[in-house]
């Protein structure tokens, strides 16, 4: 098992470039793989989730060619090109992945089984399945969990459907299958969720319009390739983010960030705590924004985090949580009860690392309560479990600019899901990350 020993550090400073986003990495393998022509992909995550996707979408006949660093060539194969892969599918770690296949895979002639990881296996997939079995597809599950099997040759029909969580995989999934489906597809969201997929559709020439929280598909005859720039990840972002707020220094500049309003509800949230934000050099990156945001350190205030931007923020909870421990007063978290369906229970074992750390948290049931500690070092160092979840080991991490000692931080192999590089971008910002 591979794990991190983190030395505390002080201070950070200098620039950082995080890695492409995941969200976009993936649909730009799925949609490339069924447009017609060869689509062009610029700063592709090359994590092992998008790996997952890239290895299920060439089992099923399309070829991806790596054409530099970052780089992929997607010949895609159009909408009804693809063909059956003679195995289950392994997506690995990646519930994105596993999600919006199983929508892209109800509208083929053929059948097709997804499985996972020892995480993914665990995950709750009737939330896709049940929608795609009101358009028609013929979907089997486990108990709700994976397996994930779906029939070939279903005819399918386009839905108006009321999202019960407020989810973007169960609204892409619906939308992937509704490319299929006789006549147009509704999705209605109880809160606004990323909006990646109905951004890129419109790239690839699709009629998808948003208005009022209902996001509508008119089922295309083609879809046309088209060359795709993939923003940094505004999620690998946030730990950087949180370490310029909460160390000493001159904090950092993060280049080339995804901004999609839909992603970014950790800006809101960190301004509300009080933190030195800028966002700065605004442009594109095809159909996303993409800006430089600045961070200096500063001196975070506990609050209750406003319900309506969970969703906006919601893989960003484990690095906010290290920031409320080193704010003054408490922050709750409510609203968030989807951080329990995540590649780990992020509520509970985020706080079963903030006790091991001396920090004192309440869990709820749909979130936290957290007592910050304003000076000094917050966290005692000692050793956290990630549980296998990415995105905990990298907030441990960041944890060590207030650590009054080394944290080792166990099952770190997971990092490489969404951020391989991750311990050496740390270093250079100036945190003291090995991995044992
Ligand atoms: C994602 C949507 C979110 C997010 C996940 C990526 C996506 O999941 O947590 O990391 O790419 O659509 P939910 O839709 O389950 O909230």
């Amino acid at each position: 098992m591979s794990n991190y020993l983190v030395h505390p550090a002080s201070a950070v400073s200098g620039a950082v470039r995080v890695p492409g986003d995941k969200s976009v990495s993936h649909r730009s393998l799925m949609l490339g793989g069924i447009a017609e022509g060869v689509t062009e992909v610029r700063g592709f995550l090359e994590s092992e989730d998008c790996l997952s996707t890239m290895k299920a979408m060439q089992a099923l006949g399309v070829r991806v060619e790596r054409t530099g660093e970052r780089e992929v060539r997607v010949h895609g194969v159009g909408l009804k090109g693809l063909k059956g892969a003679n195995r289950s599918l392994d997506m690995g770690n990646a519930g994105t992945a596993m999600r919006l296949m199983t929508g892209l895979l109800s509208g083929q002639s053929f059948d097709s089984e997804l499985i996972g990881d020892s995480s993914l296996m665990k995950r709750p997939m009737e939330r896709v399945a049940k929608p795609l079995r009101e358009m028609g597809a013929q979907i089997e599950t486990l108990q709700g969990k994976p397996p994930v099997r779906i029939a070939g040759g279903a005819k399918l029909t386009g839905i108006r459907y009321d999202l019960p969580v407020a989810s973007a995989q169960v609204k892409s999934s619906i939308l992937l299958a509704g490319l299929y489906a006789a006549g147009p597809t509704t999705v209605i969201e109880p809160a606004i969720t990323r909006d990646h997929t109905e951004r890129m559709l419109q790239s690839f020439g699709c009629e998808v319009t948003a208005a009022h929280g209902e996001v509508r598909l008119t089922p295309p005859s083609r879809l046309e390739a088209c060359s795709l720039e993939v923003p940094g990840d505004f999620s690998s972002s946030a730990f950087f983010l949180i370490a310029g707020s909460i160390a000493q220094g001159d904090g950092l500049t993060i280049k080339g960030v995804g901004i999609n309003p839909t992603r970014t509800g950790l800006l809101d949230i960190l301004a509300l705590m009080g933190a030195n934000l800028r966002v700065v050099n605004h442009r594109s990156a095809g159909a996303e924004p993409v800006a430089d945001i600045e961070v200096r350190p500063a001196k975070l205030k506990g609050i209750h985090v406003p319900e309506h931007l969970v969703p906006l923020a919601i893989d960003e909870f484990p690095a906010l949580f290290i920031a409320a421990a080193c704010a003054d007063g408490e922050t709750l978290v409510t609203g968030a009860e989807e951080l329990r369906v995540k590649e780990s229970d992020r509520i509970a074992v985020m706080a079963e690392g903030l006790t091991a750390m001396g920090v004192t948290s309440e869990v709820l049931p749909d979130g936290i309560r957290i007592q910050g500690r304003p000076n000094g070092p917050v966290f005692s160092g000692g050793n956290v479990d990630s549980h296998g979840d990415h995105r905990i080991a990298m907030s441990f991490a960041i944890a060590s600019l207030r650590a009054a000692a080394p944290i080792r931080i166990a099952d770190v192999a997971n990092v490489a899901t969404s951020f391989p590089d991750f311990p050496g971008i740390a270093r250079a910002a100036g945190l003291n990350v090995e991995l044992i």
